[in-house]
């Protein structure tokens, strides 16, 4: 019997010496020390040995165990070591390869700009509002003083769902929403997109306007002034000129276009300023008090201005961009320059 372990020792030591890979020295474990293995069975059958032999037998079993447990522990540690350097050896990083680019992706100039007047007109305490694009006719034009049939209604080329109902031709549809929610003082602005039927370099049907509003006791056009004048000099420098021109729109009285010093020749004139040295801007103007009337307001207490300008027109000319077509074009090589 003790031969019996003496021989199995030594069977486990020679095997131990031929194996070749972590996976013979795991068999081995298996064969000898497993649930199965060759001496767990002898364990199991001690039982079966005469009474006097047993301890004696029994603990040199224990130490044949112990024996080959550590001799194949100390197999698997150093295959595993083996093991370890050759997979560290083959996962090693080469940190002076060039990495593989991925592209990021970037906001769309509209956004970018539109952004960055939001920012601007925010920092200056106001609040932003949004209204539906696609509109009733009532707050696109009628409650702006455009009564039906009028000649004025002719400025803005319509898309009509029907009869009352329109997709918005100007953010200042949002105007009358705005006031009917809410009461002075008010401080808004609208941005969102407007629809006209119209279509050529500098027009496209579908654009972006922002419109800003301000209704209070005691509002004047210097306030206008003032506000329009620091927007501008954030958006195109402080360099640039500002002027008032008289114009018409039903919802302002007065009302006024707003030019820049063309920032291509800063006023000496080109052809992006058609040799004039201003570029127009936006619309702007006083309330008219039928719009007051309209939102239930008493127009004899508040006034307030409200200005309007096209996204992409600031964009165009902050960026140089000669066709506003490019912008819903959506060609990779004009959208990487930004
Ligand atoms: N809604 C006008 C337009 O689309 C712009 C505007 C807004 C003019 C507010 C005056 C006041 O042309």
């Amino acid at each position: 019997m003790h031969n019996d372990l003496h021989s199995i020792k030594e069977a486990v030591r020679e095997e131990a010496d031929k194996a070749l890979s972590l996976q013979d020295i795991q068999d081995l474990k298996v064969r000898y020390l497993g649930k199965k293995g060759l001496l767990t069975a002898k364990l199991k059958s001690l039982g079966s040995i005469p009474r006097e032999q047993r301890p004696e037998y029994g603990s040199l079993l224990n130490e044949t165990k112990k024996y080959i447990e550590a001799l194949l522990d100390k197999q698997e540690g150093i295959f595993k070591s083996v093991e370890l350097s050759k997979s560290l050896q083959s996962q090693q990083i080469d940190v002076t390869v060039p990495g593989c680019f991925t592209p990021w992706g970037h906001l769309h100039p509209i956004t970018k700009v539109l952004d960055e007047i939001v920012g601007i007109f925010i920092s200056l305490g106001f609040t932003v509002e949004e209204g539906p694009e696609v509109e009733l006719d009532f707050y696109n034009f009628e409650a702006l003083n455009f009564p039906k049939d009028h000649p004025a209604r002719d400025m803005q080329d319509t898309f009509f769902i029907s009869d009352d109902v329109v997709l918005r031709t100007h953010t200042s549809s949002v105007q009358v929403r705005t006031m009917e929610k809410n009461t002075p003082p008010l401080r808004v602005i609208a941005p969102g997109k407007v629809y006209r039927c119209d279509a050529d370099v500098t027009h496209i049907p579908m654009f972006h306007q922002l419109e800003g509003f301000m209704v209070d006791k005691h509002i004047r056009m210097s306030d206008l002034k003032g506000v329009l004048q620091l927007f501008i000099h954030r958006v195109f420098g402080r360099e640039t000129s500002v002027r008032f021109r008289p114009s018409f729109f039903p919802f302002t009285e007065p009302s006024a276009e707003i030019d820049i010093s063309c920032v291509i020749c800063k006023g000496s004139g080109c052809n992006v300023c058609k040799g004039t040295g201003w570029l127009e801007i936006l619309g702007a103007g006083m309330i008219n008090p039928r719009v007051y009337e309209m939102a239930g307001y008493n127009p004899d207490l508040y006034t307030g201005f409200a200005f309007g300008m096209g996204i992409e027109r600031v964009a165009m000319l902050k960026y140089g961009i000669d066709d506003i077509r490019l912008f819903p074009e959506n060609d990779k090589r004009f959208l990487e320059q930004f």
